[in-house]
């Protein structure tokens, strides 16, 4: 009864939040969340939902405990995509900071991410790769006495291929803009809009590999840290396993070894090239004001692969792999597929340990 209860309060609280909601579509007709093209994601402690439609190209950021919402029309050229995918990024490593210390990130069909404060401001825009974001994912790795558990990750999930931003990297570039926009709301806001609120926005760094050896992705995970492979030298490289699901195979498993000169060098010569990334953002808080369109500047071209080496695959045509779940701690992995079934794979072991029939 209780849990019935409760489910019916969120119900009407989402149709109470109407301002941001109704931006996306809310409540038009029957069903409008079943709509693909309406994308949502619970915060943290569930304090906040993210509603994004692509068909609008907007953003709603709502209270789930009521009050006004925030709309952004993120500025998206014609070659920056329409929005595909929505997650939450911590500013800082602990979310100590609360609500303030919350960023929404966007992902587009032409492989562009977008970063919004709360309060709808633009942070950070990056292009990762030019294809569709079937996937955004952040990830905290909690402290582990027992073993090394990695470090809080966003990973980008695109068709066969996954790329990967250390949380750390992520949080640092963020507070920075974060810091930036705060003082130039100081200013007079208006007077800014027009001439100087040009930001080139650094280019954080990542890491990229192609995972379509057994055929194309639609959805994918990191899972976590693992061994380097056999007769390799022990460095301070770090390898990540990575699960993906898809038509052909309906899970594969393979490991990506970072490159490291890529982390580091990379890191500083974006710091030259910055330029290239220079789009222009601006207070976006006004409801319905939309962005203006970025400059048109060349797209910057998409980082090399690093290393991916395959490790295992099921393949059992016709079925199919649809989506793919992780379990906090990324020891298990739910997997859905064509044909109603649910695997479960442990991915430390990549064995199946159940198999539930609908
Ligand atoms: C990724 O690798 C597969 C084979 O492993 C190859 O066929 C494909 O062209 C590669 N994709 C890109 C974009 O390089």
């Amino acid at each position: 009864m209780a849990r019935r209860g409760h489910h019916l309060t969120e119900v009407a609280l989402l149709a109470s939040a109407s301002g941001s909601l109704a931006a996306a579509g809310a409540g038009e007709r029957e069903g409008w969340l079943d709509d693909p093209a309406v994308l949502l994601s619970l915060g943290p402690r569930a304090r906040d939902l993210a509603v994004a439609s692509a068909a609008r190209s907007v953003l709603g950021i709502v209270p789930v405990a009521g009050g006004g919402g925030v709309t952004v029309k993120p500025a998206l050229g014609p070659d920056d995509g329409r929005i595909s995918a929505v997650e939450w990024v911590p500013l800082d490593a602990e979310g100590s900071q609360g609500e303030e210390g919350m960023t929404v990130v966007v992902g587009t069909d032409a492989g562009w991410l977008l970063f919004y404060s709360l309060a709808g401001d633009l942070l950070h825009k990056q292009s990762i790769y030019p294809a569709k974001i079937l996937k955004l994912n952040f990830n905290e790795r909690k402290e582990n006495a027992w073993e090394d558990s990695g470090s809080d990750e966003l990973s980008v999930v695109f068709p066969g291929v996954i790329a990967r931003c250390d949380g750390a990297d992520l949080q640092i570039m963020l507070q920075k803009s974060f810091q930036e926009v705060k003082s130039r709301m100081w200013k007079d806001k208006f007077e800014q809009e027009d001439d100087e609120d040009t930001s080139s926005f650094e280019k954080t760094p990542l890491q990229i590999w192609n995972v379509s050896k057994f055929g194309s992705c639609v959805d994918a995970a990191i899972v976590g840290l693992m061994p380097p492979p056999l007769l390799e030298l022990q460095s301070s490289q770090r390898h990540y396993c990575a699960i993906t699901v898809g038509e052909d195979a309906v899970v594969s498993a393979y490991r990506l070894s970072e490159d490291r000169s890529r982390s580091l060098v990379g890191a500083i010569l974006s710091r030259g090239v910055a330029a290239t990334f220079s789009t222009i953002s601006s207070l976006s808080k006004i409801l319905w004001r939309s962005e203006p369109s970025p400059t048109k500047k060349p797209r910057p071209k998409p980082q090399a692969f690093a290393k991916t080496s395959p490790l295992t695959c099921l393949k059992d045509s016709p079925r199919k792999g649809e989506r793919l779940t992780l379990s906090p701690s990324g020891t298990l992995a739910a997997i859905t597929d064509s044909l109603g079934r649910i695997l479960l794979l442990d991915t430390r072991a990549l064995v199946a340990v159940r198999l539930w029939k609908i």
